[in-house]
């Protein structure tokens, strides 16, 4: 069986629905860079193992890298899944972990890398809005698309419900997406090419229907 790390800032909602999905993996441990993250106590609620990396006590970006992979990797996981992890990692960081790196961002990316994805979505007029799983490279908030799931922007939309609407569908895309990377069917080749062997057609594509189309 393969074995996942998971690494969360704050809440740990997607870390949440990850445990609540059952996926065929042993997930080795929790990290936070944060003491205060509320995911860390979920995560020993159901009896996981976790561990602090505080950013704040490293002199420098390199030093904290090199302190958490070294975390990391006393678990020697198959897959590091970034579930809200809210600090930008190096490129050295991100080469160590090529292939095996996974991210969700609250947008529809390309469009809106960055924070206040949501509140730029409705500033920009969007009609449609949502999330992604990528492998991780080393530009922020980029890399090959794993799956995205799109919502409508509904009018009377404020930032915190579209963003409800869209953490209901990370909730689903993110277990989705390590689901097959722990069954061995998700690969990033050689090529930087996502590799999904998924017999639905679009699997990678979730598409959240208008109220009134349901
Ligand atoms: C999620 O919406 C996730 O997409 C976002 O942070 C939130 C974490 O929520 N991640 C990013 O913005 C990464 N650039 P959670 O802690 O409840 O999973």
């Amino acid at each position: 069986m393969k074995s996942i790390v998971i690494l969360i800032s704050g809440r740990g909602s997607n870390m949440e629905a990850m445990l609540a999905a059952q996926l065929p993996c042993r997930i080795a441990a929790v990290i936070s860079n944060k003491a205060d993250a509320k995911g860390l106590e979920t995560a020993r609620a159901h009896g996981i193992s976790t561990a602090v990396v505080a950013h704040a006590e490293h002199a420098s970006r390199e030093l904290f890298d090199a302190a958490l992979a070294a975390e990391i990797d006393r678990h020697a996981p198959d897959l590091v899944v970034l579930a809200g992890f809210m600090r930008i990692l190096g490129e050295d960081f991100v080469r160590h972990y090529q292939g095996r790196l996974m991210n969700i961002h609250p947008s529809l990316l390309p469009a809106f890398p960055g924070l206040h994805t949501h509140r730029r979505a409705l500033e920009a007029g969007c009609r449609v809005h949502g999330c992604t799983v990528h492998f991780v490279t080393p530009a922020l908030d980029n890399g090959p698309v794993i799956v995205q799931a799109a919502v409508p922007v509904l009018p009377g939309d404020s930032e915190d419900t579209l963003a409800a609407r869209v953490l209901a569908q990370e909730h689903i895309a993110y277990p989705q997406a390590v689901r097959w990377f722990v069954e061995g069917r998700l690969s990033l080749d050689a090529d930087g090419h996502v590799r999904l062997q998924d017999e639905r057609p679009g699997a990678g594509a979730l598409l959240s229907p208008l109220p009134d189309a349901r």
